[in-house]
């Protein structure tokens, strides 16, 4: 299994939990990471290169610190631009087909205020419902979400063994069945 993850951190020096996952990362095989605004100062994004890297993985993951309940916008971009008609979906585009697509995530709200009527609303199930769509639209299997709520209380101990724990994630996690609302 080839695992690609796809990091997208505004600042990921500056970033402590996304940056301590892409370090564990980094001493895995078979997993490669791409971080996007690393890549894509700019924000010009390389299709074509973008395209390649996927069909050349088996697993994709979208890490990313939740900015505004969503995505910080490279990855949104990213989105509208590599995830093309032809390509991605519709006819002839069943690049993605048969891949799995998950989700690594942190957020500064704590675990008990993504739930209903807390004061972040919603659950993060909820909030991430376009990504686990996405999936379904690409003819992929989408994988449980790997979450880390609470940043900024996160101990350097609770850090590390979320670092150990998004790698077992990644050993193990087996897709699960979308919801299909009728
Ligand atoms: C622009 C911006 C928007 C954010 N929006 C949310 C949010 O909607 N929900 C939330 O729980 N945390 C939010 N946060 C907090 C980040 O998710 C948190 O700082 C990040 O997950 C910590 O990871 P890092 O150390 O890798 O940066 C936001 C932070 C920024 C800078």
């Amino acid at each position: 299994m080839r695992t690609l993850v796809i990091i997208a951190h505004p600042d990921l020096q500056a970033s402590r939990i996304n940056r301590s996952w892409a370090e564990e990362l980094q001493a895995q095989e078979n997993v490669t990471i791409h971080s996007l605004y690393g890549i894509y100062p700019d924000g010009a994004i390389d299709v074509r290169r973008e395209q390649q890297l996927l069909d050349s993985h088996d697993r994709i993951i979208f890490q990313y610190p939740l900015y505004w309940y969503s995505t910080p916008s490279l990855l949104k971009q990213w989105f509208d631009q590599v995830l093309e008609l032809g390509w991605a979906y519709g006819p002839g585009g069943e690049h993605l087909s048969g891949k799995e697509i998950g989700i690594a995530i942190s957020t500064g709200g704590p675990a008990d205020s993504y739930q209903p009527g807390a004061y972040n609303l919603f659950t993060l199930h909820d909030y991430t419902k376009p990504i686990q769509a996405l999936a379904y639209h690409v003819l992929a299997s989408y994988l449980p979400p790997f979450i880390l709520n609470d940043a900024r209380n996160v101990t350097d101990e609770q850090l590390a063994a979320s670092r150990k724990a998004y790698i077992e994630h990644l050993a193990t996690a087996q897709p699960v069945a979308l919801e299909i609302v009728q």
